[in-house]
């Protein structure tokens, strides 16, 4: 059986990019393999989060992740924070990585370029962190979005490079999982190529109806095609491509030949698209409204979660102290 590993940043509630990005075929992995799903919260500190805001950012994600049908009698769901055994892992690899590649890292540039006021440690050594956390249970597979890629590609590198300068051949190299399809990039109403928890241009899973309404009539569209099959400006590809993931194959049909011979309403179309959102996140939102409620059961979770988190990890960890000449 496979061991699959995926993690969350508890930076905001849950978007649709989160959930067709990562979740969705969670509770399918959860059925065929050895799942260790997290909450990445020693990830979120590169921001400096208020302790109140972190603890309940850290409960809504838990929430969520349940909420979107994971069991988690069958994975195992942890906090980061419960499980230091990534802190003494990420240490260790932080010891064998670069500066230059750690500098090079996409979405290092990214945050260097957004928040010049604040480029710290932990936003550089992101990638080593991540690759703790994926390299701590020896994970085959990782569920990711289009925009984790190349922090995978590091895990590999890293994981290549421990086994070579001592000899082993103890870390797998990590693989990219979604069921063979292409990695999935849902993106935002403003026009922009990625939906993201903090770029105001999300559609959150908890959203109410009257909210999923508002942003999706408010999303960015042009003036309309005006000639036959014209290729559909950014804007209207997105709405189309989150189309394609919450309503059926015969709806986006429709549109896209109405588009495709210029008697497309945009109007009839967000309506259309804000209630297939609505009927796709009611369930879901439902369900985390009533998890809320629910601490002792939430702590529970928690608890066992953290429990056979450790029993995985400090069996690496053991064996990592071993080949590097620490004596346990
Ligand atoms: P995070 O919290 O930004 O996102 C969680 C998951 O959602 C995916 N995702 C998307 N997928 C498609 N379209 C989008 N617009 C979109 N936005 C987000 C992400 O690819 C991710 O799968 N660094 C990670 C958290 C992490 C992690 C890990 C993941 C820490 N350690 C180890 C896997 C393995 C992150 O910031 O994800």
């Amino acid at each position: 059986m496979e061991t699959v590993l995926s993690g969350i940043r508890p930076t905001g509630n849950l978007h649709l990019g989160n959930y067709f990005g990562a979740v969705k075929n969670f509770v399918k992995m959860q059925n065929e393999n050895n799942c260790f799903f997290f909450i990445a919260d020693y990830h979120s500190l590169t921001t400096h989060p208020h302790p109140e805001n972190l603890q309940q950012n850290v409960k809504q994600i838990l929430v969520e992740y349940l909420a979107a049908g994971i069991d988690p009698e069958k994975v195992t769901l942890y906090a980061q924070s419960d499980l230091p055994e990534t802190a003494e892992l990420y240490l260790i690899l932080n010891m064998n990585a670069y500066l230059g590649e750690l500098e090079r890292c996409a979405s290092f540039k990214d945050k260097v370029r957004q928040n010049p006021q604040n480029v710290n440690a932990g936003l550089l050594t992101y990638p080593t962190l991540m690759a703790a956390d994926i390299l701590i249970h020896r994970a085959d597979k990782v569920p990711v979005g289009k925009d984790q890629e190349q922090h995978l590609e590091m895990t590999r590198l890293f994981a290549n490079r421990f086994n070579r300068i001592y000899e082993v051949e103890f870390f797998k190299e990590p693989q990219a999982y979604n069921y063979g399809d292409n990695l999935v990039k849902i993106p935002g109403l403003d026009g922009s190529t990625k939906m993201g928890k903090s770029t105001g241009n999300a559609l959150f899973l908890n959203d109410e109806p009257e909210i999923i309404r508002k942003k999706v009539m408010k999303a960015k569209t042009d003036a309309g095609p005006t000639s036959m099959n014209q290729e559909k400006p950014q804007e209207i590809a997105n709405l189309f491509t989150i189309m394609q993931h919450v309503s059926t194959k015969d709806t986006y049909q429709f549109f896209n030949d109405s588009y495709n011979n210029c008697s497309i309403r945009y109007g009839d179309m967000k309506k259309q698209l804000a209630e297939d959102i609505i009927n796709f996140c009611t369930p879901i939102r439902e369900k985390i409204n009533e998890l809320s409620a629910n601490d002792e059961y939430l702590n529970k979770v928690r608890a066992m979660g953290a429990e056979k988190a450790h029993e995985s990890a400090s069996k690496t960890i053991r064996a990592v102290r071993e080949i590097i000449g620490f004596k346990n």
